[in-house]
């Protein structure tokens, strides 16, 4: 008998069909979050789940008798409790090796709007204000030559240095582990102490997980530390950001401005936070390229199926249940 599995949003095509060539496969139709007593209720006889963004927590777990599998669709992997799949020696994979790329392409893409006002820009031009050449019409902050700081030196931090570099940056990172000499050697990056980080970055992008130890690591008293021309950029997890502390922080001019792809309460945002020039916003679209998502989605089934067989997967985040 086929192993039995739920998919929590229509995924690529290509992808779900190669699950489904091993596997029954009932998926939830719509591209939004199933919520949690619906998913609940849809694996009470599955052995897999395939996440996108939905939450995994006991009450899934609880309802869930078979479940051996959960692999999730992206690289964070907050929305899943994985101490209760400990408990239930569940083995739980994420998209490391997918998306990383791309992440570190919009990050980018979000300090240089930012820096240069690119949407306010398009903006005026397109509302007809833009009248003749001025000098001094719309200044932004040069980044090349500037200082590139790092929040999170792992999958997604070490692409966004390497763009650093091609904008001749000068890049400094913090993460709780410091990299081999070897690694910061490839990304010529220097390790420095948080506050360090904060005081001398112009740009400070966010590549951290959200645990409870990176909550609000960028709070008032952060952002009270960084340069008031600094531009900080958020493509990891809403709530890493206070958010109230960084509308004070961009209402004051504390800082120079941001860029945001997450938020604390997505899709909700901060009331204040739409009537800022001086923050670019996107909705959550780190990942959100075509060949990306069925890079995800391809590697988010082959984790599943390996987990199904049996094997170890090479995207586990919890190897503890294995010991
Ligand atoms: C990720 O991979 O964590 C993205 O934010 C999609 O959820």
């Amino acid at each position: 008998m086929k192993p039995r599995v739920f998919v929590t949003r229509p995924l690529s095509e290509a992808a779900l069909e190669l699950l489904s060539s091993t596997c029954e496969v009932r998926s939830f139709p719509k591209d939004a979050a199933i919520p949690v007593s619906q998913l609940a209720e849809e694996c009470r006889e599955v052995e897999g789940i395939l996440v996108s963004s939905a939450r995994v927590d006991e009450e899934v777990l609880l309802a869930a008798p078979r479940l051996r599998a959960i692999s999730n669709c992206g690289v964070g992997y907050d929305n899943i409790d994985v101490e209760a799949c400990n408990r239930r020696r569940i083995p739980v994979t994420n998209a490391a090796g997918s998306l990383e790329e791309t992440t570190a392409d919009l990050a980018f893409t979000l300090l240089l709007a930012a820096a240069r006002r690119a949407i306010e820009a398009d903006r005026y031009v397109r509302e007809g204000r833009w009248d003749r050449w001025q000098w001094g019409l719309m200044h932004g902050l040069d980044v090349h030559h500037k200082t590139l700081g790092l929040l999170g030196f792992g999958g997604i931090g070490r692409p966004m240095a390497r763009r650093g570099l091609g904008f001749s940056m000068r890049v400094l990172y913090h993460a709780r582990h410091r990299a081999d000499v070897s690694i910061e050697r490839e990304f010529h990056a220097e390790y420095a102490d948080l506050k360090t980080l904060l005081r001398e970055s112009d740009f400070l992008s966010l590549h951290v997980p959200l645990t409870p130890q990176t909550r609000h690591i960028i709070n008032g008293k952060a952002l009270g530390l960084m340069k008031d021309t600094a531009v900080l950029v958020n493509t990891a997890r809403g709530p890493v950001v206070d958010e109230e502390a960084l509308v004070e922080a961009l209402t004051n001019r504390r800082i120079a401005g941001a860029g945001l792809d997450v938020f604390e309460q997505e899709p909700r945002l901060h009331p204040n936070l739409t009537g800022l020039a001086n923050v670019v916003l996107a909705p959550h679209i780190g990942s959100a390229t075509g060949e990306t998502r069925v890079r995800m989605a391809t590697l988010a089934v082959r984790n599943l199926l390996a987990m199904l067989a049996g094997e170890r997967p090479a995207n586990i985040v919890n190897p503890e249940i294995y010991s």
